[in-house]
């Protein structure tokens, strides 16, 4: 069986939104010490004062001691600069889901961090292998995707794309595993396993909304209540972020020539266009702290 990184090693995380904060929040409760840097000014400072006080909640609500929360959160860091990340084993990628941003950054980091250090990136939906092919050494360079709420949710995908080295595939997957996640391999194709398969979830949803079948609420509370779905469609997408969302929608529907099963669809666009990016921006399909919805009270 594949070894883990071990819990000494330092995991650096790029990009501190609502994936790279909830990525360093797990890496560090499993023991390794985290730096976190975002490109935005004050984001990754920010982003760590929001990681403690979600651990604090945490202990709150007896879920964790107070000491293992403290701990976690002390094992945080907020890196300057992508210097700062120098000494990592591992980089787990989460900024913009943009292929050409995530290629320059990891073209940066092959000048600063050393051979061995993996690179991991969340992405939704862009091809791994893509994203590696203009590196010196792509077959170091893994998809490892979590899932939003990162600290609530199981699964991990450990994507490999053609150059990827099983080893570190194997590394990767193990690590996951002792940070208490469910790993699972997948080869890169366009959205991978969940984001190929709940595609047809939001797509559907808004074609019903569209056509006015019922409103965002009645089909969410039809998925949800009766259908046996965590949440709805459109209570889901708010969750995601809309610019995420359209941006994943968008790479799948390239990757598939143009499948018209995956067009993004016009309301994802009018929703990013406005601001309205979901509860990351206080509003979305729904409005939060003025409608009464909350999927993840
Ligand atoms: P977000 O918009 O909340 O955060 C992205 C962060 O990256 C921002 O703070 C931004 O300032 C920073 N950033 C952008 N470009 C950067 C760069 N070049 N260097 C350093 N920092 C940079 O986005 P979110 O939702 O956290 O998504 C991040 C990645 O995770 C995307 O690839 C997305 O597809 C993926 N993902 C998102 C999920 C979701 O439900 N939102 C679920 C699973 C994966």
């Amino acid at each position: 069986m594949a070894s883990r990184i071990d819990s000494s090693r330092v995991v650096a995380v790029i990009g501190s939104g609502v994936m790279g904060a909830g990525i360093a929040q797990v890496a560090a409760l499993a023991g390794h010490p985290v730096r976190l840097y975002d490109s935005r000014s004050q984001a990754a400072t920010k982003a760590l004062a929001e990681i403690r006080a979600a651990l604090q909640r945490q202990v709150d609500k007896g879920r964790m001691r107070a000491a293992d929360a403290d701990a976690a959160g002390a094992r945080i860091r907020a890196a300057a600069s992508l210097d700062d990340l120098s000494d990592a084993s591992l980089v787990m990628e989460a900024i913009v889901e943009n292929l050409g941003s995530k290629r320059q950054l990891f073209a940066d980091l092959e000048q600063i961090v050393n051979t061995t250090c993996i690179f991991a990136s969340n992405t939704s939906s862009i091809s791994i292998t893509a994203i590696a092919a203009q590196l010196g050494n792509p077959a170091r360079l893994v998809g490892m995707h979590f899932f939003n709420p990162v600290p609530l949710m199981e699964l991990v995908e450990i994507i490999s794309g053609l150059a990827t080295e099983a080893a570190v595939a194997d590394t990767v997957h193990a690590t996951a595993i002792a940070w208490g996640k469910c790993a699972v391999h997948a080869k890169s194709t366009p959205g991978f396993i969940v984001n190929r398969v709940a595609r047809p979830y939001y797509a559907e949803g808004m074609r019903l909304l569209t056509e006015q079948a019922a409103d965002a609420a009645t089909l969410d509370a039809v998925m949800r209540e009766a259908g046996g779905f965590r949440m709805g469609p459109f209570e889901l997408m708010d969750l995601i972020g809309h610019d995420v969302n359209l941006a994943v929608t968008q790479s799948v529907f390239d990757a598939t020539f143009n499948d018209p099963r995956f067009m993004p669809s016009l309301i994802q666009q009018e929703l990013v266009s406005a601001g309205f990016l979901g509860r990351k921006s206080g509003r979305g399909f729904y409005r939060y702290g003025i409608d009464a919805v909350n999927p993840c009270a």
